[in-house]
């Protein structure tokens, strides 16, 4: 499916905002989920690159990336009016019951971009924070967008900005075992959803994190994604991140 360059602005040192013009993406597009890009045509690069939603709007999806390689270098220089190929929506995004009254959003990094189409879901329903944390001021991404929904409570590993230290350590102190009916949403680096997750498991809180893998087709085909997770019995198994996910339970994901 073809999808049309709106807008490709970079917002941070090696971060850009995209918006593609895909109605037919847009309006089945739920938060969590992800589309494959196929950045150019021809073989090189040969696979798809996976990319979350980072706003949802009737005839549009946002995208927020971070330029790491030669795809997205690529994306990077492309303008208004270019079109490129779109496979989506992919994947297993957010669960949202109608019980969410507290909803605490913890985001590493890049990790605000699937969070933040899963904030503006959740506005007028839950009572929203956002924990955002980086090593530094400038790697806090999109805190006006969250400031626009909820709550936001910062770190920066530097002390730069905010609380300094870890986004993990801090939700250790804020967020109080107290707090009935909240739920976890968490993105970021494995590291960082290790130690949220086991916040959650200590405190009994539910938890979805969205977990990133090597993903080779999207569509559950080369079983390039596996991740470890447990069975109901306590035994290990494996599941497909763009089949099964990218969005689990934190308490069946395996953490190593
Ligand atoms: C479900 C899902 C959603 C994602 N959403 C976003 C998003 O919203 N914004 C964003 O910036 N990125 C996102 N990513 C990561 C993004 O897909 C990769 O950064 C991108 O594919 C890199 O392509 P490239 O050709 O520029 O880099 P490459 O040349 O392929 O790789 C450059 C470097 O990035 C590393 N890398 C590449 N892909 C991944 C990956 N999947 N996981 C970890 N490291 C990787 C490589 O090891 C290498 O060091 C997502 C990944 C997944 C699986
Ligand atoms: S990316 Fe191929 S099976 Fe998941």
């Amino acid at each position: 499916m073809k999808g049309k360059f709106i807008f490709n602005h970079r917002i941070a040192p090696t971060f850009f905002h995209l918006g593609i013009h895909c109605p037919e993406i847009a309006e089945k597009a739920q938060p969590g989920q992800f589309v494959m890009v196929r950045v150019r045509e021809g073989g090189d690069p040969l696979l798809r690159r996976p990319f979350s939603f980072y706003r949802i709007r009737k005839k549009h999806v946002e995208i927020m990336y971070e330029v790491v390689g030669k795809g997205t270098q690529i994306m990077s220089a492309m303008k208004k009016g270019e079109e490129i190929d779109l496979l989506g929506p992919l994947g297993k995004g957010f669960t949202i019951t109608q019980g969410m009254k507290k909803a605490v959003l913890v985001a590493g990094g890049a990790g605000v971009a699937p969070l933040l189409a899963l904030g503006e879901r959740l506005k007028g329903t839950a009572d929203l924070t956002l924990y955002l944390g980086a090593k530094t001021a400038s790697g806090l991404l999109s805190v006006h967008e969250f400031e626009a929904l909820g709550k936001v409570v910062v770190a920066t590993e530097d002390g730069s900005k905010g609380y300094r230290g870890m986004i993990t350590d801090l939700i250790e102190h804020k967020v109080k075992v107290k707090m009935h009916g909240l739920h976890l949403f968490s993105c970021g680096p494995r590291p960082m959803l290790k130690k949220v997750s086991a916040f959650a498991r200590r405190n009994g809180f539910p938890c979805q994190v969205s977990l990133e893998a090597y993903m080779g087709c999207g569509i559950g085909a080369c079983l390039g994604c596996a991740v470890k997770v447990k069975t109901g019995k306590g035994q290990a198994d494996y599941l497909k991140v763009c089949t099964d996910g990218p969005v689990f339970e934190s308490s069946t994901v395996v953490f190593e």
